[in-house]
């Protein structure tokens, strides 16, 4: 599935200040469990708290597993979990970017190319193989628009970093790309979702949260819909295809932050059809298209899967929350096919209302299929896994729930009678030794 590597075998987690690893199990390539019983490796930093990592997926193997840690001060640093004193620190005088690093990534399918998010609202591009500037970088101003510009840094030595994106105003809270790897999702405190085409730099579509900022962000398996969570406590999907919210989910009672596609429920069955709507949605999708930027190697990957049967869609995420309750929302046919949408005119003046941010009875409110309080503090962490769901929560405590023994009908029928507790919960977690760390979130991470 996206988003979860071949060859490695590690689940990180950061709390604190400090890091955990825990082995994962893995049956060819696929994460199905981890064990949760002994962390085979700990960090423990001094000064500044390890805020969000990222493996990299795309060259993890039995020799080398690679990590990027992002700091609360604002450094970056690049460690390999098997090759030992490959440990660099980018940003480490703070002369690039003084605020907290909310997110970063591995740009798909790079060895070496990695994006790194502040609470300036700027988001950094970077070449592990180059050295920082030993002064404030200078800057160019490469493109601009609603809401954003991009600039190139000016230096003739290959220094970092290669460029900044200033994206909406405030925290730039998260990102996430497209499964085919073209296109940038990103949430901003200004409570704007923003897709950009990578390559190019194109605003590709903005959405506007009902109130508050925008904390976390998912595409779908097949990158036809992007979910948000936020300050609204809402749960928001649109659809990047036609440009519109296509549903809101209410069950939270706060902050919603984290969300997640389940790849393993989500079926979206691969019927090749021209018939219909899908008929012209393919059109559309068509004008998506750019031609790749040469250079930046970030282009490519897998094509989005076939387009399915309108029939036979469902789409299955979870979202976690400050309210420490875990939902997991169902997205069906007659939620994603409406029949004709109505869209009013864009008033610049006057967003609520507007295709922008509709009013609340304008889209259909998605009920959650199950919404479970599973835990004492706020729930941060939200990973599905072939065999379990991860989460995790500020105080620490990890817990694996295991999936119904059988598929989707199963689960979803005992779900509704109420016959037994799903998610079910047979193991455990509480990383041990740790208290609490008010402000800074911890965050899980499968390679
Ligand atoms: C990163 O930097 C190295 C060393 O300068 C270079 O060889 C490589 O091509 C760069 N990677 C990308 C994707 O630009």
């Amino acid at each position: 599935p996206a988003g979860l590597g071949s060859g490695g075998d590690r689940v990180c987690f950061n709390l604190g200040r400090e890091l955990y690893f825990y082995p994962g199990c893995c049956r060819r390539g696929s994460q199905r469990s981890i064990d949760l019983n002994k962390p085979i490796d700990k960090r423990i930093y001094k000064g500044t708290q390890p805020t969000c990592h990222d493996f990299n997926q795309f060259t993890a193997a039995t020799e080398t597993i690679s990590l990027l840690v992002g700091f609360s001060a604002g450094q970056v640093q690049y460690l390999d979990l098997i090759k030992k004193d490959t440990s660099k620190l980018f940003n480490e005088e703070r002369l690039i970017d003084k605020t907290k690093v909310t997110y970063l990534k591995w740009l798909p399918e790079s060895e070496s190319l990695f994006l790194a998010s502040h609470a300036s609202g700027h988001l950094y591009l970077y070449n592990v193989s180059h050295p920082c500037a030993s002064a404030p970088p200078q800057y160019s101003l490469l493109k601009q628009g609603e809401g954003f510009s991009v600039y190139a840094a000016k230096s003739k030595a290959p220094r970092n970093p290669l460029a900044k994106w200033a994206v909406g105003e405030g925290p730039l809270n998260e990102f996430a790309f497209s499964p085919d790897g073209r296109h940038l999702a990103c949430v901003s405190q200004d409570g704007c979702l923003r897709v950009f085409h990578f390559d190019s730099m194109l605003l590709r579509g903005l959405m506007k949260s009902y109130f508050g900022g925008l904390l976390c962000v998912c595409w779908s398996p097949d990158g036809r819909y992007v979910v948000t969570g936020g300050e609204d406590d809402l749960v928001t999907v649109w659809s990047f295809t036609e440009g519109r919210v296509v549903a809101r989910g209410h069950g939270h009672k706060s902050w919603v932050n984290a969300v997640a596609f389940d790849p393993y429920t989500t079926r979206a069955e691969e019927v090749a059809t021209a018939a219909g709507a899908d008929g012209e949605r393919s059109g559309e999708e068509e004008e998506e298209e750019e031609p790749e930027a040469a250079g930046t190697g970030s282009a490519g990957g897998a094509p989005l899967s076939p387009l399915p049967k309108a029939g036979s869609i469902t789409y299955r995420f979870g979202s976690a929350g400050q309210d420490t309750q875990f939902c997991l929302w169902d997205l069906t046919e007659d939620v994603l096919y409406p029949g004709p949408v109505p869209r009013s005119r864009l008033d610049p003046a006057k967003v609520l209302g507007t295709a922008l941010c509709p009013r609340i009875h304008e889209v259909p409110l998605l009920e959650p299929l199950v919404c479970k309080k599973i835990a004492q503090e706020r729930l941060t962490v939200l990973l599905f896994l072939e065999d379990c769901i991860i989460t995790a929560c500020q105080e620490g405590l990890i817990c694996t729930w295991a999936r119904p023994g059988k598929a989707f009908t199963d689960e979803e029928t005992e779900a509704q009678t109420g016959e037994g507790s799903w998610p079910r919960s047979p193991s455990k977690s509480v990383v041990e030794g740790i208290s609490s760390q008010p402000g800074n979130s911890p965050s899980g991470t499968v390679v």
